[in-house]
């Protein structure tokens, strides 16, 4: 990989880095990924994560090695509503199952990270009685058996372990208060720990690339309300898409759907912009649009406070009217939290100005001020200009952090040097070099 490619990675990631770190993620894993390659290197990448400093609960699934162990033991697999209905023999090859995809997952993660010359710090991998189960019971007249559903968790066990910087590794197996075992669905397991535990997300690696619309279209995001009309038709998605909803419907902001087979898949999902997979968000999603004239009112409220206290200089509606082409606006479920304006200059072709950069206080330290500043950094790259200028007087600090050098008066185009004379402002001068 050329340097340059490597320093903008590693640059992007680490935001994400940052905010993850200290964070609970549960990890709900199909059966299909947990072995060969495909295993080690989620392993690998899982290693990475907890070394840097993100708390990991992985829930395993133990389907296909559990029709595996049913086929050779000549037994037919049942299944109702996508859920397996566990008999007496079936329970006793779910068992042998899930100790042998827990023993397997154990000695992958002990490899730590891939291909690394240095030995890597040992993982220490939690596993135990963490949930207790009870029977689904009878659904639609068939007797599940076996097939159990949580009954609770004991998360205060596993919060011991995580805070020892230890991995919680979950069986879809629990036991009920009077010692019976149950066999219980993945998708399950891990919303029920994404939720009791406060998860910052619940992510499933699956063997599918993501969600898929019922036209087959892989979805990028859903909300909560769209996952659950997806619900209506039962298909082998229903599982994660219900654990989906539940999940959301009970405060953990973020579900992830990816496929695992995809090498360095969660890395991607975790550490980019992009993302992989299919986000599923409670409410829709924060998105940058360029602003109309109807969103002046709503610029108005969010610069008055800020230009009153002079953080901000003042913009009178006229100007904002004559000039609504050069303001983007942050917009969820039709609700603006902030703005930034791209001006352009007539005497310097090659240079661009961020300004008004706002996001309202009830949004902030939410990413969405880097959410603005990355769309401004594309919108110029677009338009083909080689540098992006900031003047403040407050924000030096959050745009120096943010790549932007310092910078001169000298430097702004002659038209923009008056100005900043006449204002009087003596703000900061910042550049974002944008010509590699
Ligand atoms: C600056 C601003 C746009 C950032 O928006 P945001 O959505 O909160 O930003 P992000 O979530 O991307 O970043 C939050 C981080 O920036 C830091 N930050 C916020 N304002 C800062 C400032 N004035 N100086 C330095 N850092 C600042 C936060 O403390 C937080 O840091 P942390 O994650 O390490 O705790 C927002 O604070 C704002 O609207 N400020 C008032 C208007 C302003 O100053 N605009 C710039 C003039 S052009």
């Amino acid at each position: 990989m050329p340097h340059t490619q490597f320093v903008h990675a590693f640059r992007e990631a680490a935001p994400y880095i940052h905010y993850l770190r200290g964070k609970t993620l549960v990890i709900g894993i199909a059966s299909s990924l947990l072995q060969g390659q495909t295993l080690a290197s989620i392993a690998a990448d899982l290693n990475l994560l907890a070394a840097l400093g993100i708390k990991l609960v992985l829930v395993h699934g133990s389907d296909c090695q559990i029709n595996e162990l049913c086929k050779q033991a000549q037994i037919s697999p049942h299944f109702h509503q996508h859920r397996r209905v566990t008999d007496t023999a079936v329970l006793t090859l779910a068992q042998q199952a899930c100790g042998q995809v827990q023993f397997a997952f154990q000695a992958a993660l002990s490899l730590g990270f891939a291909h690394s010359p240095q030995r890597t710090p040992r993982l220490r991998v939690a596993t135990g009685n963490f949930i207790v189960a009870k029977p689904l019971g009878v659904l639609d007249g068939v007797d599940m058996d076996y097939t159990g559903q949580v009954r609770k968790l004991d998360c205060a066990a596993m919060a011991d372990y995580l805070a020892q910087n230890a991995i919680v590794l979950l069986s879809p197996m629990g036991v009920s208060m009077s010692g019976q075992a149950y066999h219980l669905a993945m998708a399950e397991v891990a919303a029920a720990a994404a939720i009791q535990l406060q998860a910052e997300k619940l992510i499933f690696l699956t063997e599918w690339d993501g969600i898929f619309h019922q036209n087959n279209e892989l979805a990028h995001e859903l909300t909560a309300a769209q996952a659950h009309e997806l619900l209506a038709e039962t298909t082998p998605q229903s599982p994660i898409l219900h654990a989906a909803v539940e999940a959301l419907q009970h405060n953990v902001s973020r579900v992830q759907v990816l496929s695992g087979s995809l090498n360095g898949g969660l890395l991607r999902e975790l550490f980019t912009r992009e993302g992989v997979g299919t986000s599923i968000a409670p409410t829709p999603f924060m998105t940058v649009r360029a602003a109309q004239e109807f969103d002046i009112a709503d610029i108005i409220a969010l610069i008055r406070p800020l230009e009153e206290r002079g953080v901000l200089v003042r913009r009178s509606r006229e100007y904002l009217e004559n000039h609504i082409h050069e303001f983007h606006v942050l917009e969820n479920d039709r609700q603006i939290y902030g703005c930034v304006m791209l001006k352009q200059f007539a005497d310097n072709a090659d240079v661009a100005e961020l300004a008004c950069l706002v996001v309202s206080p009830n949004a902030r330290d939410g990413g969405y001020g880097d959410l603005l500043l990355q769309h401004i950094i594309s919108q110029t790259k677009i338009l083909g200009k080689r540098r992006l200028f900031a003047l403040t007087t407050h924000t030096s600090d959050w745009f120096a952090e943010r790549g932007f050098q310092a910078a001169c008066v000298d430097d702004l185009p002659p038209e923009r040097a008056l100005e900043y004379a006449e204002s009087g402002r003596q703000s900061r001068v910042f550049v974002m070099d944008l010509s590699n």
